[in-house]
């Protein structure tokens, strides 16, 4: 029915079901074999949703329902912007793959914060919540933009992920340059050293699949110099794989899904080397099933998100990747998640 719908109308319509209680209600399926700590945090799985899915955070209680080990709302600016004009997100049936150009269209960061308190004030709310931050396309000062969000933000959240890769907004790729982003990580690793904030949130960093490796690794070196604490590898991309069929393949914007699979999992298992697995890596791009997961925990990845599986697959597809996650660690003879994370680099 949803698939039926444009692309946006579908998204809208799948999120107003969540806030309403519809879908699987799968969220006490957590083994222990599945759990670990991070960032001084408990998650109960390593299976989220990424950024940009409910951006407003209007959709968490329902979201939790799904069985996912922790949030991740946004991306939300300071102030509310519309985004690029639609249409603005596409379908690539045939490839099992999505093209946005959205633009950061959300409500800004003042209505995000009043509803991730709501979300703290239950104590049985405890899942661990990130916020995905992003400057306004339009800002004049986009350092500013991230500095007023952290602030803003760290009172409440358990991560904060700061996006550097986003491909349709036009502050987005700002601080993919090395200058430009040591002086913003600095800024921000401090505001989070500040005395003010008695358990501060972890800082991450969502990196682009589209920059090559000589320049990854001066990123890398900036990132981890600034004690960054968790990488997202990774965005979306604006390259096109020739083996695209669908009609919509070259719609503008970034391309997830199937296609973007084995150049985000490289990009994983490139990073986990270069930070010798100092930094836990959450895995991101074209995971569809339980296998996809296993092989990005494998290449590195402390946890997992996917947003373009869930459009194809729909929303038991979290609880199926558990399931499939518990399988195939014990195929390798793993009783815990932390033994499975990189080992793919240990064994060769
Ligand atoms: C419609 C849409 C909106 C997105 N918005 C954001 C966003 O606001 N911030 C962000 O960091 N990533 C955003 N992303 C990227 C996803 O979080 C994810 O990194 C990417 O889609 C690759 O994962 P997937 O192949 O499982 O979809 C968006 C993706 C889609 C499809």
């Amino acid at each position: 029915m949803l698939n039926l719908m444009p692309p946006e109308t579908g998204h809208a319509a799948a999120l107003w079901g969540l806030k309403h209680g519809f879908g699987p209600k799968t969220d006490n399926f957590n083994p222990p074999c599945l759990t670990q700590d991070i960032w001084g945090k408990s998650f109960k799985n390593p299976v989220a949703i990424s950024a940009g899915f409910d951006k407003n955070a209007i959709a968490i209680n329902g979201v939790l329902k799904l069985g996912v080990g922790f949030i991740e709302v946004g991306g939300v600016t300071p102030l509310a912007q519309v985004g690029n004009a639609k249409p603005r997100l596409f379908r690539l049936k045939s490839d099992r793959a999505a093209i946005n150009r959205l633009g950061f269209n959300n409500q800004g960061a003042d209505q995000v914060r009043q509803r991730i308190a709501d979300y703290k004030s239950s104590e049985k709310n405890n899942l661990p919540i990130g916020i995905n931050l992003a400057a306004n396309s339009k800002s004049l000062n986009p350092e500013n933009d991230f500095e007023v969000l952290v602030n803003k933000f760290a009172p409440l959240a358990d991560f904060l992920t700061i996006d550097i890769s986003c491909p349709n907004s036009e502050n987005g790729l700002l601080f993919l340059s090395p200058g430009p982003l040591e002086k913003l990580l600095d800024l921000l690793t401090n505001i989070k050293k500040s005395e003010k904030y008695l358990k501060p949130p972890a800082l991450l960093v969502k990196i682009s699949p589209d920059i090559d490796y000589k320049h990854l690794d001066v990123l890398l070196h900036i990132i981890q110099a600034a004690g960054i604490d968790g990488i997202t590898v990774c965005n979306t991309t604006t390259e096109r794989p020739s083996a695209l069929t669908s009609p919509n393949r070259n719609q503008l914007g970034g391309l997830s899904g199937k296609p973007l699979f084995s150049r985000s999992t490289d990009m994983l298992r490139h990073v986990y080397k270069v930070t010798e697995g100092s930094i836990p890596l959450i895995g991101v791009g074209g995971i569809s099933n339980g296998a996809d997961a296993y092989t990005k925990i494998c290449a590195g990845a402390s946890l997992v998100q996917l947003y373009t599986g869930l459009i194809y697959e729909g929303p038991g597809l979290i609880a199926r990747i558990k399931n499939d996650l518990i399988k195939l660690m014990n195929e390798d003879g793993f009783s815990s998640l932390h033994d499975a994370i990189g080992s793919e680099y240990y064994k060769n």
